[in-house]
């Protein structure tokens, strides 16, 4: 079935061409498609398009078609085009005429449209709460493990104590600032568009203020042009937002699988979370952080392609859009995924203890050392030689003793206010840290 059927069939390669798989993607549309109508068809009864009972009828079948989703038994059928014209199609088989009414007012493009911005704030909030889960567990092991000390690396050479505490709690305080970019896509995504119809209004009366209440929307796209433009708008806020989380996941991801090198031996994991060798029958690889390394590293393509997909689009809805689903529907669920299975590896990571007693990490303590004779009165310049001169000599044997009171360092991680920090974003996205 075509809405837009004007008496002949298109192409059928044409269709397939055009539709591809855009039916498939639809389906995770479909709950958001029919409280749009629901919230539309309230409106057009509140402006005289429909009757009390033409309403009472339609909003009861629309919640027959949800339940119908809610059971995952929603599809749509060979022939119809997508989830709009599939609705409609149920709700005209069920209701006659009445069902013919609903579109009125309106163009799949705000359909589709206002599919996506509720499908994109959820999706946001999903992100927000797997970021949530695993901030949690990092500022856990933080906190547990402050006191064990780790060399810090610059040039990936030995340059100065750190400490897991250090460690864990840096990724915690980075996606606080993720998050950040997570909320301004769900700002972004929060906006109402219905009403902008194909994209430039309708002569009907229209009380947008009334969908965009019964929508929960925090306000709406006024002008109706801007709307159209805000798809590939959301989608590039929801892009850079997953992306901003992949790339500190997929540089964790590395730091795991540097740390579990045997060169480092920093950490490890129960032989039941690596993955084995055939040939070389002593491996124990971490395979979930190199394919962690490695979604992360894909995901933090997507503001390009969707940059890509629509530069220099003329104004008002093209199809090209469409593609966009392509994109951005997966990408949501492979970030939450790669979380969630982050925070079940940290639930059983081992540390190992001592680590910077080996000799290979004395130098890491020689700023300590500068720093004592500095207190002690020597000029930091005159202190610096002294010890630069003991290392080149050969001569230099490190106190170990560490000690770092200011505020964000080694022996004050500040963890509290950093989770200030991300109670208060978390916040403003329904979820609680
Ligand atoms: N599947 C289409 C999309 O995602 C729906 C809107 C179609 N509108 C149109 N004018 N052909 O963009």
């Amino acid at each position: 079935m075509k809405l837009w059927n004007k008496g002949f069939e298109p192409d059928k390669m044409i269709e397939e061409f055009t539709v591809g798989n855009d039916r498939d993607l639809d389906l995770l549309l479909a709950r958001y498609d029919v409280e749009g109508s629901l919230a539309h068809i309230a409106m057009l009864e509140s402006i005289g398009l429909l009757t009390k009972e033409e309403l009472t009828a339609l909003t009861g079948e629309l919640k027959e078609i949800l339940a119908i989703i809610d059971r995952g038994e929603f599809i749509i059928e060979p022939g119809v085009e997508d989830v709009h014209s599939q609705v409609e199609l149920i709700l005209t088989q069920r209701l006659g005429d009445v069902g013919k009414k609903i579109h009125s007012g309106r163009s799949r493009n705000d359909q589709v449209l206002v599919d996506l911005k509720l499908f994109m704030r959820k999706e946001m909030q999903r992100v927000a709460k797997a970021v949530a889960g695993l901030f949690d567990k990092l500022q856990q092991l933080s906190e547990r493990h402050k006191d064990v000390l780790m060399p810090g690396y610059t040039h990936l050479q030995v340059a100065m104590p750190s400490s897991f505490g250090l460690w864990f709690g840096a990724y915690a305080e980075t996606l606080v600032d993720d998050m950040r970019f997570v909320s301004a896509a769900y700002d972004v995504a929060n906006q109402n568009p219905l009403g902008s119809a194909a994209g430039y209004g309708s002569s009907f009366p229209l009380d947008r203020k009334m969908t965009t209440q019964l929508l929960g929307f925090a306000d709406l796209h006024y002008n109706v042009v801007a709307a159209q433009m805000s798809r590939g708008k959301t989608e590039r806020a929801v892009a850079m937002a997953i992306s901003a989380v992949a790339s500190t996941l997929g540089r964790f991801a590395m730091d795991v699988c540097m740390f579990m090198c045997q060169n480092f031996g920093f950490i490890s994991f129960p032989d039941e979370l690596t993955t084995g060798s055939s040939i070389m029958p002593h491996k124990k690889n971490p395979d979930v952080f190199e394919i962690m390394r490695g979604k992360c590293n894909r995901l933090q393509s997507l503001p390009n392609e969707i940059a890509l997909l629509t530069a220099n689009l003329p104004l008002g809805y093209n199809r090209d859009l469409q593609l966009m689903k392509d994109i951005i529907f997966p990408a949501s669920t492979e970030l939450t995924s790669c979380l969630e299975i982050c925070v079940m590896m940290l639930d059983h990571i081992i540390v190992k203890d001592g680590i910077v007693d080996d000799p290979r990490y004395d130098y890491m303590f020689t700023v300590e050392d500068v720093n004592r004779l500095t207190l002690d009165g020597m000029p930091f310049r005159d202190a610096y030689r002294t010890i630069g001169m003991q290392v080149q000599r050969g001569e230099y044997r490190p106190t170990r003793s560490v000690s770092h009171t200011h505020v964000g360092s080694i022996g004050n991680l500040c963890n509290d206010q950093i989770r200030e920090k991300m109670r208060e974003v978390a916040a403003h996205l329904g979820v609680q840290v």
